[in-house]
């Protein structure tokens, strides 16, 4: 089986429907996602709808969708992350904001090929940034291969006998075959708000047969999506970090 794996959209439709169109070339057979649907950027609700038309799709929920779908408060949230959350919960169409609720937490096991978490599958709402968040998750599950979202931050960390090791990415196409016998924690980085550096979105391809991973970086209207965020509002940082990529 092969997987598209997006996570942390962030309700950015430009970057969604760049990389739904770069993948549209390459063969994919379901969709996966890590969470973080909403939040942050203008169009929640064009970007629910494109998700829920990926069919078949398995989503669990981001701590952005837990908040703008009212299931938390964000009592955690920064200000800015609280004012696009409250922005957002206000405009969600009642299906949209039902489905969001309705998304379910990871860890999920996905047709037994591998588990999907978005912060960690341990705690959702925790962060993986380097090896020694990753060797605690790998110390406390048994999953051979979890792809993670939450830190915005295409990575892959691989578990031998003898070694830990972390390869960020950095061409516009990464591409590894995983090795019988290495255990895996992989962040195919964020869909709308990339915070490496590059300001191209970010999106995996997985294929289950011959546990080749690529990770591909897509080029987007960054501008239309900054103009849209101006434009309904939302606080200027939202629009600035996009070109940055961070
Ligand atoms: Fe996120």
């Amino acid at each position: 089986m092969r997987y598209l794996i997006l996570s942390d959209i962030h309700a950015n439709k430009e970057a969604l429907t760049a990389v739904l169109a770069h993948v549209k070339r390459k063969r994919w057979e379901k969709a996966v996602f890590l969470g973080d649907l909403v939040g942050y950027a203008s169009n929640p609700n064009q970007t629910v709808d494109l998700v829920r038309r990926l069919k078949p799709l398995v989503a669990i929920r981001g701590n952005h969708d837990k908040v703008c779908s009212g299931l938390e408060n964000g009592e955690l949230f920064n200000r800015i992350a609280l004012q696009a959350a409250l922005w957002t919960r206000n405009r969600l169409t009642r299906p949209n904001l039902h489905w969001l609720r309705t998304l379910p937490r990871g860890p999920v096991v996905v047709d037994g090929a591998f588990a999907i978490s978005h912060g960690t599958p341990i705690d959702e709402d925790a962060y993986i940034f380097g090896e020694i968040e990753a060797l605690n998750v790998f110390r406390q599950t048994d999953f051979p291969l979890c792809f993670f979202g939450h830190s915005h931050f295409p990575i892959v960390f691989a578990l031998t006998p003898d070694a830990i090791t972390t390869m960020l990415t950095s061409s516009p196409c990464f591409r590894i075959r995983l090795e019988d016998g290495a255990r895996y924690l992989v962040n195919p980085g964020s869909v709308g708000q990339p915070r490496d550096g590059n300001p191209h979105a970010s999106c995996a391809l997985y294929d289950s047969e011959t546990r080749v991973l690529s990770i591909h970086r897509v080029g987007y209207p960054i501008h239309a999506a900054q103009r849209r965020i101006l434009g309904a509002g939302l606080p200027k940082p939202l629009a600035d970090r996009l070109a940055l990529g961070r």
